[in-house]
């Protein structure tokens, strides 16, 4: 297929391509996203043969008005409509009771479906010219790290496309925080730069699903299917470790060899003897951990590393969806130190 580079300003084309059933990545204040008309299932389709994604795996739609969200629920209740105004639009997907004009293929066959407003002007203004609501997963190859910049989606996604909008890198990095409202609980599925102590200053109680932070027993069911798979891997076998600065770079030298690279912290840097290092941002900062580390994940890639040794950022706040990442990218792989 041949792919059109399109601008941030060709919104009316790309929303042409989507109301003719194209599929279309553009960009989010997340990750780019690839996008389709969330209620044509042949378009859906091509969202999946596209990323190689499996079919039980539903897809978030983007809405740009409540009004349009409207139609797709059951209801927007009011705590649905309460974290709507406070976090809308913005990176927070809410899952509730679907409409049957959702269709299966977009929700993977499950009764619910998981929308979100985003807040990056392109995104909203293609959704608001098309008048469609959008399926869009992540724009990658399913399996690798999401995709933050232009470079990203042609690296994975060039050719499998009818068009890349093309903008800056995303300014969040990691996807959005995926709350479940479906339960008797409201549950945080999915953490992302709307933290859970943000969540609860609205919605008071909320559970936090264990998959967050731990691998899914074989027989358990995914209350989000996307958990269950392997995600954000690069080729190398990344291992995740925690501990202080100091350990950390004592652990690095000790485990030093061919092909062995560090992703670390700016702070680490100075005291890692190897060349073999990158760092995703400072220690004190998850935002910038959160922008970096999809990006750090492919470069270590083209940089040819076959072991990685990843310092771990605290789960606090955004550094919770760091975490979250990182864990599956190196696939629950975890050494802590003193
Ligand atoms: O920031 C984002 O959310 C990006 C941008 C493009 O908006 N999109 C994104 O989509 O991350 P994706 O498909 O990569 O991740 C969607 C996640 C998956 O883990 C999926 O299983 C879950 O949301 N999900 C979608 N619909 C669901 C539902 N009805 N119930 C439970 N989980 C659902
Ligand atoms: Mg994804």
């Amino acid at each position: 297929m041949e792919t059109k580079m399109l601008a941030a300003s060709d919104v009316v084309l790309a929303a042409r391509l989507l109301t003719a059933g194209e599929i279309v990545i553009i960009p989010t204040e997340t990750v780019y996203g690839l996008a389709a008309n969330a209620l044509d299932s042949s378009a859906v389709s091509k969202i999946f043969r596209a990323k190689g994604r499996p079919q039980d795996n539903p897809l978030i739609v983007h809405v740009s008005s409540i009004e349009m969200m409207e139609g797709l629920v059951q209801e927007v209740t009011p705590l649905a409509r309460k974290l709507a105004e406070r976090f809308w639009p913005g990176p927070l997907t809410i899952i509730l009771p679907k409409t049957a004009r959702v269709p299966d293929i977009t929700s993977a066959g499950l009764d619910t479906v998981a929308i979100r407003m985003p807040s990056h002007p392109v995104a909203r203004k293609i959704i608001e010219v098309s008048g469609l609501p959008l399926a869009a997963p992540s724009a990658n190859l399913s399996g690798r790290p999401s995709p933050t910049t232009v470079q990203h989606c042609i690296d994975d996604m060039y050719g499998r496309v009818a068009a890349i909008v093309q903008d800056g890198p995303c300014d969040v990095g990691v996807e959005s925080t995926v709350i479940s409202l479906i339960g008797e609980r409201p549950t945080l599925l999915r953490p992302g730069a709307v933290t859970e102590k943000q969540l609860r200053e609205v919605t008071g109680k909320l559970d936090i699903h264990p998959s967050i932070l731990e691998q899914l027993k074989a027989d358990e069911k995914a209350a989000s299917p996307g958990m269950k798979y392997k995600h954000y891997s690069p080729k190398a076998e990344v291992t995740m470790v925690e501990g202080s600065a100091e350990s950390y770079c004592k652990y690095i030298a000790e485990n030093a060899g061919p092909a062995v690279f560090a992703l670390c912290f700016d702070e680490d840097l100075p005291n890692i003897k190897i060349n073999e290092k990158i760092s995703y941002g400072s220690v004190k900062n998850a935002n910038t951990q959160a922008q970096r580390l999809f990006d750090c994940l492919r470069e270590l890639d083209k940089q040819g590393a076959q072991t990685v040794f990843a310092h771990a950022p605290l789960k606090e706040g955004v550094g919770l969806a760091v975490y979250n990442r990182l864990l599956r990218a190196c696939g629950f792989r975890v050494i802590k130190l003193k």
